[in-house]
C-alpha cells in the first residue's frame, strides 16, 4: 500500500510522508521544495528556526498543486531570541503565515518543550488560542518526552481543551528502544507520531549493526536501505519526515510506501537497532580515554613541578 494519510484527532488527514526544509540553504529551498512536489510529496515540514519559510512559501505559490492539496506544518521556535526572551507564539505564527504567504496552517508545533520553560500546563492554552482564531487547523508538540506529554495531558480536570494532534520526535531503529514507551503512549492517547531523522542509521551511524539486516532486506525486496528504514517507520504507524537534494532519492522515498516488511524483517531491524550504533560508542570511549590520560598526565606534571619547583 502506498503512503496513506493518517487521520488526526481533529479529523484532518495528514499525508504520512513529509519533506522537511531544515538545513536547506535559503537560495536552494524553493527549487528543492518544488522538486519534492514533482516527485509526489504533498506534505512540507518547516520551522521558524530553519529560516527558509519565505522560500517554502514561494514554492507553494508556484506549485501546480492547489493549496488544499498541500499539507503545511511550521513550528514556533521562539526565534529570533532577544534579551534572553524567546519570540511569543502569537507573534511567531503571524510572522510565519506572512512569510509563507498563507492565511492558515495545517499544523503548528511547539518546536521544543524548553520554550515553555517548565510551565507546560500553563502555556498550552496560548497554542489552543491559535486554533480558535483560525490561524492553524491543528496544534502539536515536538521533542516532548513521555514525561512532558503526560504533564500536558494531565493539565486541567479533563486534560487540555484542544489536544496536540502530533508529537514530532527523532525516531529510527537505533533509538526505538528508548522511544517506544513515548510512541506507544502518544498513539494510545490519539497523538500521532511524526518521525524525524529516520535515516540517521545511514547518515550518522554508517557501519553499525543495522547495516547488515537493512542490506539483506533491501536486496530481497529489490529496494534500497533508506527505503527499508522508511518502511519501518510506516510499520510503526508513524509519519516519516525526511529530505533529499536528489530527485532519484525523493522518488525512492515515495515508492518506499509500497514496501511490505514482514514480521521477521521488523524483528531483525529492531534486534540490530537495540545494539545501538556500536562503533560510535567505541569512538566515544576512545575520546574519553584519551582525554582522561591527558588530564592525568597534566595533573602528574603539575604535581611533579610543584614538588620540584626548582626545575622550572
Ligand atoms: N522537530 C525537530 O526538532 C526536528 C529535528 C530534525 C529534523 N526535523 C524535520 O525532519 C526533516 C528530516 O530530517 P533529517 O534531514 O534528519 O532526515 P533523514 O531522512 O534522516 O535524513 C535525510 C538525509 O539523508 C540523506 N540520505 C538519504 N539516503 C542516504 C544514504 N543511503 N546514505 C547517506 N545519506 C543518505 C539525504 O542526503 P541527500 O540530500 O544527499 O540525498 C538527506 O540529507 C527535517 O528537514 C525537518 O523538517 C525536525
Amino acid at each position: 500500500m502506498p503512503w496513506n494519510t493518517i487521520e488526526l484527532n481533529n479529523g484532518t488527514q495528514l499525508p504520512s510522508l513529509g519533506f522537511g526544509s531544515a538545513l536547506i540553504p535559503k537560495e536552494n529551498t524553493a527549487e528543492n521544495v518544488e522538486l519534492a512536489f514533482e516527485c509526489g510529496f504533498a506534505h512540507i515540514d518547516t520551522a521558524q528556526a530553519y529560516r527558509n519559510e519565505e522560500e517554502v512559501g514561494q514554492a507553494i505559490k508556484e506549485s501546480a498543486l492547489p493549496r488544499e492539496q498541500i499539507w503545511v506544518t511550521t513550528k514556533w521556535s521562539g526565534f529570533p531570541w532577544g534579551d534572553g526572551a524567546s519570540k511569543s507564539p502569537e507573534d511567531s505564527i503571524a510572522e510565519s503565515l506572512q512569510k509563507l504567504g498563507l492565511d492558515h496552517l495545517d499544523l503548528y508545533l511547539v518546536h521544543t518543550p524548553r520554550l515553555f520553560s517548565g510551565r507546560i500546563k500553563e502555556s498550552w492554552p496560548r497554542l489552543e488560542a491559535l486554533v480558535k482564531s483560525g490561524q492553524t487547523k491543528g496544534v502539536g508538540i515536538s521533542n516532548f518526552t513521555l514525561s512532558d506529554v503526560k504533564t500536558l495531558l494531565h493539565s486541567g480536570e479533563k486534560g487540555p481543551e484542544i489536544k496536540p494532534v502530533v508529537n514530532q520526535i527523532e525516531l529510527h531503529p537505533y533509538n526505538w528502544h528508548e522511544s517506544k514507551a513515548n510512541v506507544e503512549f502518544c498513539q494510545k492517547h490519539g497523538i500521532a507520531i511524526e518521525a524525524y531523522s529516520p535515516l540517521k542509521p545511514l547518515t550518522t551511524y554508517p557501519g553499525g549493526p543495522l547495516d547488515k539486516p537493512l542490506k539483506k532486506i533491501a536486496e530481497r525486496l529489490n529496494a534500497k536501505p533508506e527505503q527499508v528504514l522508511l518502511a519501518w517507520v510506516k510499520a510503526k504507524g508513524a509519519i516519516a519526515l525526511t529530505t533529499s537534494t536528489r530527485k532519484e532519492r525523493l522518488s525512492d522515498y515515495v515508492t518506499a510506501g509500497d514496501l511490505e516488511l514482514t514480521h521477521d524483517d521488523i524483528k531483525a531491524i529492531e534486534k540490530a537497532g537495540a545494539k545501538g550504533p556500536g562503533h560510535h560508542k567505541r569512538a566515544a570511549v576512545r575520546i574519553v580515554t584519551t582525554v582522561a590520560v591527558q588530564v592525568a598526565a597534566f595533573a602528574l606534571i603539575q604535581w611533579y613541578s610543584g614538588k620540584n619547583s626548582y626545575f622550572w
